[in-house]
């Protein structure tokens, strides 16, 4: 049986916390025989190949009994760079105490444990229910919409070097000014306003104008200003701080793809081409 997540790109801009997408780069999980002890093959540095890896520990926090299994798990999500590689793992543990615990979760169950773990809801709801989805996760109660938007091109830049998601929500500050949160959220509520009414061109100059999260970051990553100007010069909606990054994330029209990821190939770091990835419909 496998078990397959997406990765997700969070914020996009001005929706810190709250917004996240899908993008088509997977995490993939085949449980194989039941073992003596829980053991997961996998080649991503630094993760654990024991019952301390974190998609086991997500799957026994919630079916304790589960019987020990050897894993294999392959993954094109790159780690630590604000593709939401973490949020995939929490995703496919639950799924994995449902495949093979006595774990009985309802998508509103799902949604709801993989919230209390992250402790915000950008990633993990995008990664259970596919596409773009805005929501709030506001004294343990989730809400959320799937937006229902146009089709428009991803280009991910990934730079060589990796944030840590703690790290990087340590140097945010702890209050912000009530004006510049009246702005900020007033900024936000447009953004979506204009996704949702498909107006693109707004939705991207908007991305641009985050007063949560971005300021603060971006002296760890010189490279969004940069990729922001290239991004303009060839016609993008907008780019944005994917998660914590370091993936720096650019909306455009779907022509204009191929343009964009050649301009950025003098970066150090890898390109990506993406599409947002919806879940096939069942029904
Ligand atoms: N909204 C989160 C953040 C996403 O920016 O810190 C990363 O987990």
């Amino acid at each position: 049986m496998k078990i397959i997540v997406p990765a997700t790109s969070a914020n996009i801009g001005v929706g810190f916390d709250s917004i996240g997408l899908t993008v088509n780069l997977f995490l993939t999980l085949e449980i194989l025989s039941e073992n003596d002890r829980w053991a997961i093959e996998h080649n991503i540095e630094d993760v654990p190949h024991d019952e301390t890896n974190l998609i086991i520990q997500t799957a026994l926090s919630i079916a304790p009994k589960m019987k020990p299994h050897k894993l294999r798990m392959s993954s094109d999500i790159p780690s630590e760079r604000g593709l939401g590689s973490s949020s995939s793992a929490i995703v496919a543990g639950i799924e994995l105490a449902c495949a093979i615990g006595d774990a009985k979760m309802s998508l509103k169950d799902k949604l709801k444990f993989a919230c209390e773990i992250e402790g915000h809801p950008d990633n993990v709801v995008p990664a259970l229910l596919g596409g773009l989805v805005i929501s709030s996760y506001h004294e343990g109660v989730l809400e959320y919409v799937k937006a229902d938007i146009p089709d428009f091109g991803l280009i991910a830049y990934v730079p060589n070097y990796k944030l840590s998601t703690t790290k990087m929500r340590e140097i945010l500050p702890a209050q912000i000014p009530f004006a510049e949160a009246v702005s900020a959220s007033a900024i936000s509520n447009t953004m979506v306003a204009s996704l949702l009414s498909g107006d693109m061109e707004q939705a991207g100059h908007l991305i641009e104008k985050d007063l949560f999260h971005e300021k603060y970051r971006s002296e760890l990553v010189p490279e969004l200003q940069q990729v922001r100007e290239v991004g303009h010069k060839h016609g993008s909606y907008g780019t944005y701080l994917s998660g914590a990054g370091s993936t720096i994330m650019c909306l455009c029209p779907l022509e204009r793809v191929d343009e964009i990821a050649n301009a950025l190939e003098g970066f150090s770091g890898d390109i990506f081409k993406l599409d947002l990835f919806h879940y096939p419909r069942l029904n």
